[in-house]
Parts: structure tokens; C-alpha cells; sequence
């Protein structure tokens, strides 16, 4: 059976740790899935690490789109989730519904991301789930809002780390089935998590989030910048640099094909 939402909340009341990947295209979201990967996100960072732009800003809702549908048909087993892209749901909760509405209908995700826990998005979260559309927060370093925080560690003063629990709690409130934490301290964290009944996915939050999530080209050595937190568990880019001269030198030789 496809994972849910409500299982995700179950595992964190069991203590099972979620595992969560991001996801662009159709060979990849097999590879993740048939690797039982849990929750397998449609991030916007699919914009930087697919589509070679700077930041996640000047991806679309259509991109969004046609990137989901092709992770969809990849995906049989785990909880998938897409991010609305940056504005597309902060002018009107109208246009939240619009545009998460797309996403479900067109693509076939169970669910959407949205990033930040102020009184605005908070209160998009609760008419998205009022309408039955599943939601998961982002708090602390929220990528859409760079211009405004850049790639810094979030949370890092008193007054600062308060906020970003508060904000937490209220996303739970308004119905949000889990939160992304991004690069806060280890110890804001566990106390988010040990506050909050639904789970907290950590990416540079250290240890004592319910679960974990990498951008998938960081876990695999496929960037060419990578952020503090991430870990390489295997270099890629090499391995492709090998592989692609090696036929380049066979082709060369005249050694490829053989016959
Ligand atoms: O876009 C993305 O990949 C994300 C992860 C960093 C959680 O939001």
C-alpha cells in the first residue's frame, strides 16, 4: 500500500524515522522508490539542481507540473509531495488554492510544501486543509525568501529560535501533517520536535528531527555546490566524468562498438 499522511504522523507517535529524498525526473523517482525511500519530495530546488538556475525563485507552476507528473509515474510505493513554487500561493489564499489545486488534479501528488510559518501562510495552510488538500510546512532557512535571509543557519538568537517554534506550533494547528526544519540548531530542533504531535523532517537541523531529508543531487555528489549540512554518499559527478571519457576515448580509438 502507497504511504499516507496519517502513517507519517503514526510513525513519529512509534518512533520510526522518516526518510525523505527530492525527486525531478521519472529514473530517478524509480531508483528512490524501488529503494523504499518513504516520503519522496518534488522540491522546488529542482530549479538549481535540474534546470541550472541560481536560485529556487524563477521555477513555475507549469514546470512544477510537468516535473511531477514525470516523478508520478516513477513512484509506486511512497508519500509524494510537491512545492508550490514561489508565488504561487503568497498573494491570496485563493491563489494557494489554485495552485495547489493544479498540483493534486494534474499530477497525481498527495500533498504540497509551502514555506513559512507567518500569520499569512499559516492561515493559507489551514484553508488548503480545510478543502482537503494535505499540507507540509518549512520553517527556518526558507530558500524562496534568500534575498531576504541569504543561506544562513536560522534560529541562532533567543528571540529568533522563539519564533520559529511559535511559528511550528501554529502551522500544526492550522493542519499541517509535518515540518520541514532547515538549517537551525540541533538543540531548537529537538525542542520543536519534542513540542509538536505531528513529525518534523530535519535538513540541516541536526540529529533529533522524526526524520530526515537530502536534496537528492547533494546525497549523490551530483552538485557543484553543496550547502554545509549535506553529505555526499557517493561521487557521481566522477563516476559520470569516468564513464562519459571512457567512451569518449573508446569512440576515439575506434575500439567502440566492437563489431
Ligand atoms: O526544495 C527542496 O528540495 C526542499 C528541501 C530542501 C526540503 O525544500
Amino acid at each position: 500500500m502507497p504511504v499516507t499522511t496519517q502513517q507519517i504522523v503514526q510513525w513519529k507517535q512509534q518512533g520510526r524515522a522518516i526518510v525523505a529524498l527530492t525527486a525531478w525526473d521519472f529514473a530517478l523517482a524509480t531508483v528512490l522508490d524501488e529503494a523504499g525511500i518513504d516520503l519522496i519530495l518534488i522540491g522546488d530546488s529542482l530549479a538549481m539542481v535540474a534546470l541550472g538556475y541560481n536560485t529556487t525563485l524563477p521555477i513555475t507552476l507549469d514546470e512544477m507540473v510537468h516535473h511531477a507528473k514525470a516523478v508520478r509515474r516513477g513512484v509506486k510505493q511512497a508519500l509524494l509531495v510537491c512545492d508550490l513554487p514561489f508565488m504561487t500561493y503568497q498573494e491570496s489564499v485563493q491563489q494557494a488554492l489554485h495552485s495547489a489545486g493544479r498540483l493534486l488534479k494534474e499530477t497525481g501528488v498527495q500533498a504540497v510544501k509551502l514555506e513559512g510559518g507567518n500569520p499569512i501562510a499559516v492561515e493559507t495552510v489551514a484553508r488548503l486543509v480545510q478543502v482537503g488538500i494535505p499540507v507540509m510546512g518549512h520553517v527556518g532557512l526558507t530558500p524562496q525568501s534568500v534575498h531576504r535571509l541569504g543561506y544562513r543557519q536560522q534560529g541562532t538568537s533567543q528571540s529568533a529560535g522563539e519564533e520559529i517554534l511559535a511559528e511550528a506550533i501554529a502551522l500544526e494547528q492550522a493542519g499541517a501533517f509535518a515540518i520541514v526544519l532547515e538549517h537551525i540548531p540541533s538543540e531548537l530542533a529537538q525542542q520543536i520536535t519534542q513540542k509538536l504531535s505531528i513529525p518534523t523532517i530535519g535538513i540541516g537541523a541536526g540529529r533529533y528531527c522524526d526524520g530526515q531529508v537530502l536534496v537528492t543531487a547533494d546525497l549523490l555528489g551530483l552538485s557543484s555546490r553543496q550547502p554545509p549540512f549535506a553529505k555526499a554518499y557517493v561521487n557521481l559527478r566522477e563516476t559520470i566524468t569516468g564513464a562519459v571519457q571512457a567512451f569518449a576515448q573508446e569512440v576515439s580509438d575506434r575500439a567502440f562498438p566492437e563489431k
